[in-house]
């Protein structure tokens, strides 16, 4: 079953039937105002944070996605009412037709009903703290028409939802007030002129309005059935307490083929409603405003575009997944429709990963999030794992929190900085591939040299919190010289506190590769003796305990008490793909050995949907081994499909030369591929999911928690990197791929320093991998391309073979 397509001229993924099993969302805003939203236009809206300066409310975990952002429409000859979106009113989709346009960072409502055709265009003008309804309302029939609109917002008491309700304060302390077409929200606990003030503005003067929720839905009512809309007039309803809404309504008498057109604005600070009624009045800024949208994309996607064989390919790279890989690197875990705000900080490793994939298009917003994660290292090495970025931001440490004192506490300093014990072995190890491709991407290369605070006190260059990331896994080993697991590694269940983790040296292994070429580029020559030196030792402990010869694969890792986990005699979390990846990506492995962990892989965790994390899924709990083995068979991080690793798998298998096999776990993966299959899926097949259920699970192949997952950063750089293989180092731009042997060929244009490069591959003779010859603008090269002058276009030819 599908539920909608792709149209990639427009960048837009069109739902064509509303009724899709789950809420397919949304994000809105591309700089401090932010709305998740669904097809539905269920959702909410917050400014900076989604924890704090929550605008609208949000009921998550109901069995439908409200409230919203919603305009009813009423036939005013009739009665009869319907919203632009299908929910909340749910008209028949035998009588009316509902068309859904998510695009990046606007969403477009379609519907048309009883001769009339209606839309509303929702999206977060570009340098404003607002976000603009477009509504437009065409009479198709004959005869003239009477139709009132009403928008609907429910006001939020500045918190998230469960804070609302704990602290009945909220029912007494806001209240709204009503002028020339502005609906105001006043958060009279806030001092604050800006975010102590929320508004809904219309272009219109309207006829009527509500700012109290009950007087427009009415007791024993809901959002399907508001009072107001029934009777077809509001109850010009303002006052303090209890609970708020933003109604706006007007009634336009339309003539047969007119089109009225109407704007209604949602947002922030007080008189800031009217300042932008007026401007939105004149429909053209409107129009420039939703150009400015459009221009941002159309600037980031253009910094690498590609042209393939692969339709599933182009359409994600080109467009989702970037665009996901952003909305993470902005939101991290907080802001969506399952982590629904309850918390503003980063996590650690969440963050240093996302910003691998994003310094091409994002670069402020990249070094942005390294300068955060390592104001969050502390002296010793390791990063907090979860911490707020304005508690290290000395522009912001000292500004009173304009949030309310009794709900958010400021947390001492002790609070902040945890010890050993609650570290994450893998954290700190992220930062440093991300570090080096922001430079490599950006020739900043003063960013090394930048001093920056760590979070427990005393400050060091960026090259030196590297060091010490790199110091630190090396110091916190077990007996065999493998990471220990600590809290976590990357896998959040995986709890071996003093037991041992392949993974992390595996990573470990990785950074120490990446930092050497950065050493070796400074000329620093006693770093790049010492850390090979490390990198050796990492080496020597991970083959001589890692590897299980019966499985031919290498092990998970070991528990406190030196039991083995992962290995061929054990029948339940005998295989894991975390391990086997990054054995092979760290470089690690030999040839040998990664050709047969990577056939170990295939043979024993591949699904249509994906590689599985482990297989079997623990059955019998044990908490040497950690939460992991309490989590429901086929699910989560036991024995489901946790996308995020994926890509890992497409990268090792590009290193191994494997084009075929890369491409056959890319496409498994690939949202874009299940679209006709929705009714196993259920989530969007726009964005890359958390995890899939695994083959253990009755409902295998439902995919679950969209969007705020690192499988869409690793996807994107898995793809772009290491399979079309174009890559910024220390030397210049590389290009070598690892495709497909059908493949004849492939395009890409990349910008890169401001200058343009047309890249073509050609592969005559049917191979993966291997470049026969480079030629930059016709000349013969060997190895990297050096950065061109800015603003030149360079045509780069690759021929395989
Ligand atoms: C979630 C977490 C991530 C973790 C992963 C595996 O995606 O956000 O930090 O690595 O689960 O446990």
């Amino acid at each position: 079953m599908k539920y909608g397509y792709f149209d990639n001229e427009n960048r837009e993924y069109v739902i064509t039937r509303p009724d899709v099993p789950a809420p397919w969302t949304n994000y809105l805003g591309t700089e401090k105002f932010c709305t998740v939203i669904s097809h539905n236009a269920g959702g909410y809206s917050f400014y900076n944070s989604p924890e704090y300066n929550r605008v609208t409310k949000f009921r998550p975990n109901a069995t439908f996605d409200r409230p919203g952002h919603y305009v009813y429409l009423r036939d005013d000859e009739t009665g009869d009412y319907w919203s632009i979106s299908w929910q909340p009113v749910a008209k028949s989709l035998e009588e009316a037709s509902y068309e859904v346009r998510h695009g990046l960072s606007y969403s477009k409502f379609k519907c048309e009903y009883n001769g009339i055709t209606a839309s509303k265009t929702l999206f977060v003008p570009k340098g404003e703290d607002a976000q603009v309804w477009d509504v437009k309302i065409k009479n198709d029939g004959d005869k003239p028409r009477t139709i009132s609109a009403f928008s609907f917002v429910e006001f939020s008491f500045s918190h998230i939802q469960s804070d609302n309700q704990n602290h009945q304060m909220s029912l007494y302390s806001a209240g709204t007030s009503y002028k020339n077409g502005v609906i105001e929200y006043d958060l009279y606990y806030n001092t604050n002129d800006y975010e102590g003030f929320y508004y809904l503005a219309s272009s219109f003067d309207p006829d009527s309005y509500d700012g109290q929720r009950d007087s427009f839905l009415g007791l024993y009512r809901d959002e399907a059935n508001p009072i107001a809309v029934e009777k077809g007039r509001c109850s010009n309803h303002v006052q303090t307490c209890y609970n708020h809404c933003g109604s706006l309504h007007k009634q336009f008498v339309i003539q047969p083929g007119e089109e009225v057109r109407c704007v209604f604005v949602l947002g922030m600070g007080k008189g800031e409603g009217e300042r932008l009624r007026e401007k939105y009045q004149d429909f053209a800024n409107v129009d420039a405003a939703f150009a400015g949208i459009r221009e941002h994309w159309d600037s980031r996607c253009a910094k690498f575009s590609v042209k393939s064989p692969n339709e599933g390919l182009d359409t994600m790279i080109n467009a989702w997944t970037l665009y996901q890989a952003e909305t993470c690197v902005v939101w991290s875990r907080f802001a969506s429709f399952i982590e629904v705000g309850g918390r503003t900080g980063l996590g650690y490793r969440d963050t240093a990963q996302d910003a691998i994939s994003v310094p091409h298009s994002n670069p402020e917003m990249t070094r942005k999030r390294l300068v955060d994660l390592l104001r969050g290292q502390v002296k010793a090495g390791y990063g907090l794992h979860l911490f707020d970025p304005d508690w290290f931001d000395p522009e912001k440490a000292d500004v009173e929190p304009s949030k309310s004192p009794t709900v958010v506490p400021t947390p001492s300093d002790e609070d902040k900085i945890h010890g050993i014990e609650d570290t994450c072995s893998d954290d700190h190890l992220w930062l440093i591939p991300t570090i080096c491709k922001y430079v490599t991407e950006t020739g900043e290369e003063g960013f090394f040299d930048e001093v920056i605070p760590y979070a427990d006190g005393g400050d060091a260059t960026v090259y030196e919190h590297m060091k010490a990331a790199l110091d630190f896994s090396a110091e916190y080993v077990g007996q065999t010289g493998i990471c220990k697991g600590l809290r976590a590694d990357w896998n959040d269940c995986l709890n071996l506190g003093g037991g041992e983790s392949s993974m992390v040296s595996f990573l470990h292994f990785w950074a120490l590769q990446e930092f050497i070429s950065l050493a070796k580029h400074r000329g620093k020559t006693d770093d790049v003796e010492k850390y090979t030196i490390m990198a050796a030792n990492v080496r020597e402990a991970c083959e001589a305990h890692l590897w299980d010869g019966e499985g031919e694969w290498y092990i998970r890792g070991l528990t406190k008490n030196g039991d083995k986990i992962g290995t061929a005699q054990q029948t339940e979390g005998r295989i894991h793909l975390e391990s086997n990846t990054l054995a092979v990506l760290s470089g690690l492995a030999s040839q040998e050995r990664g050709e047969k962990a990577m056939d170990a892989v295939d043979e024993n965790l591949f699904s249509e949907f994906g590689l599985h994390l482990n297989a079997p899924s623990f059955a019998t709990p044990n908490d040497d081994i950690g939460f992991v083995t309490r989590v429901y068979q086929g699910v989560k991080e036991n024995g489901a499909i946790f996308s995020h690793p994926n890509p890992w798998a497409w990268v090792a298998e590009a290193k191994l030369g494997r084009g075929d096999r890369a491409m056959k776990f890319y496409d498994a993966l690939n949202p874009y591929n299940q679209n006709d299959m929705i009714d196993t899926r259920i989530a969007e097949p726009y964005s890359y999911v958390q995890f899939i259920m695994g083959r253990d699970h009755e409902n295998h192949g439902r995919a679950n928690h969209p969007w705020l997952t690192g499988t869409s950063g690793w996807a994107y750089f898995a793809v772009t990197n290491f399979i079309l293989g174009v890559q910024t180092g220390f030397d210049g731009l590389t290009v070598d791929p690892c495709i497909p042997t059908d493949w004849p060929g492939f395009e890409v244009n990349r910008e890169w320093r401001g200058a343009t490069y047309q890249i073509k591959v050609e592969n005559p003779d049917g191979v993966s991998k291997g470049v026969k010859s480079l030629l930059l603008n016709g000349e013969a090269i060997e190895g990297a391309i050096p950065a061109q002058a800015e603003g030149t276009v360079n045509q780069v030819t690759v021929v395989l073979g």
